[in-house]
């Protein structure tokens, strides 16, 4: 059995952070982060548009109390706010730490970081490295990771989280260049597994978010927070859905429908483009609805409107955000210089996750905390983000909430043992899971199931929800559910075998699609990013409050929890 005091699941921005704090606190510790890709590619690596931080750059009167604000305004008062102060305090810290570490961020000409507007933001507090920023920090991060000595697992599945008895004791990983399963016992567990765009057909988020840590947590018996509330970001490029970074419209796009009217300023006068996510994302879509979206032949009536950078020129567009530029260029041979660039929402952002407290340690329901186990990073829900998270807030979050769990965790382990842990037990559990997957005779491919699993998320528990449709899509989640045991894999082999990897993924994707329906169907209310067409008001009589989701395989429980409020009463929201 493999022994190390601290287990990090997941190898991006949240996992890596918490990692290096460890290491930093006490480099005795034996510290271990394991992924199924190798950590450059983890999906920290695609975010582009930046990190917020009030450094006041090129705004002296922001402060942290207006990133507080805005943050909770931003989620419609779900968040909790002691958890938000801390981000927006802690927020000019980490990011000069992550400068001295090495990161490449932009630069005013007077040498000091740069700082752009983004969505929701009352000030321009995105610290950026062009539209790269996810990129840069990653990369320093992992060169960190060497630096402190931290063990990386790379290209390893881990199965299955070892909780018992309340406690979190370790996990059991499965090697994906040859099949070798290990059951590894650790001090403290922490999942930094990011989120699960990959449950929706269309997503910004890459092949490998596909929510396993949160499916892992939920199977042992660990409660999933506010899962209804699902980002879509405004402007994922159409038709594939990756990311084209809210910087664009930080530097100055437009958004234009069928008609070449600026639409936003029917919807956040004040705010136009830089409104928060959840609001641009129902314009655009309503937009559509309305027949004032285009069709790539430039006709009225289609599935997108147009991201317009054209007044902005050629010099800004290619060093501001030459990578939005080269990815409509290579996937769509638009030049953006020259013409507009077809945009709908996409599925980006989990708010919710496995419930943590403010040091990163999960909960086990409204009360209790379960021993062992932490999580930060999108993977988790301190709730900084409530119901709609602001752009920028993400990166920060895994970076300040990294380094807060890691500071935890090193504190947790010292003077503890290591847990007794049944490790035949476990292998055993692990070997006839993947060898019954191998023996399965069904009649459908993974991709198709797959592919009717996301369909059916994304028509019934999109954008605009209501009780009916989300009724109807339980049932045809249920009846997809039941063709998992009617599946067949080609690759009966223990070599880079690609199809057990799917199987064990495609588990974790109807596991997680069932707990955001069901939560979702509960909230009988609109509130960020869960919008009911039956109830379009929030409400706070009844629904201030956070969702807690008990998976089991006969039915999802759902407890709730206070919100924390602190300074910010709750207002109605308007842009
Ligand atoms: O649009 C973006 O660049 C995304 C940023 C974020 O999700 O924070």
């Amino acid at each position: 059995m493999l022994e190390h005091d601290v287990i990090i699941v997941g190898g991006g921005l949240a996992g890596c952070r918490a990692a290096v704090e460890i290491a930093r606190i006490d480099p005795k510790l034996n510290v271990a982060v394991v992924a199924k890709t190798h950590p450059i590619r983890s999906h920290s690596v695609a975010a582009q548009g930046g990190i917020a931080a009030t450094l006041k750059n090129v705004d002296s009167e922001d402060s942290w109390e207006a990133h507080a604000f805005d943050t909770v305004k931003g989620s419609d008062y779900l968040a909790d706010q002691d958890a938000v102060e801390i981000l927006a305090k802690e927020a000019p810290d980490v990011v000069i730490d992550l400068e001295h570490m090495g990161v490449l961020f932009s630069r005013l000409p007077d040498g000091r970081i740069a700082q752009r507007a983004f969505g929701g933001h009352s000030h321009n507090r995105t610290c950026y490295a062009a539209d790269k920023t996810g990129h840069a920090i990653l990369h320093e991060l992992v060169n960190n990771l060497r630096r402190y000595g931290v063990k990386i697992y790379d290209e390893w599945y881990v199965m299955r989280l070892i909780l018992e008895d309340g406690t979190a004791k370790g996990v059991v990983m499965y090697r994906i260049l040859d099949g070798k399963i290990e059951v590894v016992r650790a001090k403290a567990v922490m999942f930094a597994t990011g989120g699960y765009g990959r449950v929706y057909n269309t997503t910004s988020n890459d092949f490998a978010s596909t929510g396993d840590g949160l499916a892992m947590a939920a199977l042992a018996g660990v409660p999933l927070e506010d899962m209804e509330f699902v980002q879509f970001h405004p402007t994922g490029l159409y038709p594939v859905g990756v990311l084209i970074s809210e910087a664009v419209r930080g530097e100055g796009a437009y958004l234009i429908n069928s008609d070449g009217d600026r639409f936003m300023a029917k919807y956040a006068p004040s705010r136009l483009e830089l409104a928060p996510r959840d609001i641009t994302s129902r314009a655009i879509a309503q937009e559509i609805r309305a027949g004032r979206g285009i069709h790539p032949d430039g006709s009225a009536g289609g599935p997108f409107v147009y991201l317009d950078l054209r007044h902005m020129g050629r010099e800004k567009i290619l060093s501001r955000i030459p990578f939005c530029w080269e990815e409509a260029h290579r996937l769509l041979g638009i030049d953006a210089v020259h013409q507009p660039i077809p945009v709908r929402p996409t599925v980006h952002y989990s708010m919710g996750g496995i419930p943590v407290n403010t040091d990163g340690q999960v909960r086990s329901g409204p009360d209790g905390l379960v021993e062992g186990f932490f999580a930060a990073g999108e993977a988790a829900c301190v709730s900084v983000h409530g119901a709609n998270r602001l752009g920028s807030n993400s990166l920060l979050e895994c970076v300040v909430y990294g380094k807060i769990t890691g500071a935890a965790i090193a504190r947790y382990v010292q003077n503890r043992k290591l847990p007794e842990v049944n490790e035949q037990y476990y292998y055993t559990a692990a070997f006839e899971q993947i060898q019954a997957l191998c023996d399965l005779k069904g009649k459908y491919r993974i991709a198709e199931i797959r592919q009717a699993y996301q369909d059916c998320m994304t028509e019934y528990c999109g954008v605009f929800r209501t009780e009916e449709l989300m009724r109807q899509g339980l049932k045809e989640l249920e009846k997809l559910q039941k063709k998992y045991t009617d599946i067949y894999l080609y690759d009966k082999g223990n070599v880079w075998n690609t199809e057990i990897i799917e199987a064990l993924e495609l588990r974790s994707l109807m596991i997680v699609g069932e707990i955001i329906l069901t939560s979702a169907l509960n909230r009988k209310e609109s509130r960020g990013a869960h919008f009911r067409e039956d109830y379009p008001e929030r409400d706070d009589a009844n629904f201030l409050k956070h969702t807690f989701a008990y998976y089991s395989p006969t039915g999802i429980d759902l407890q709730y929890r206070p919100v924390t409020i602190t300074r910010f009463q709750p207002q109605e929201r308007k842009y």
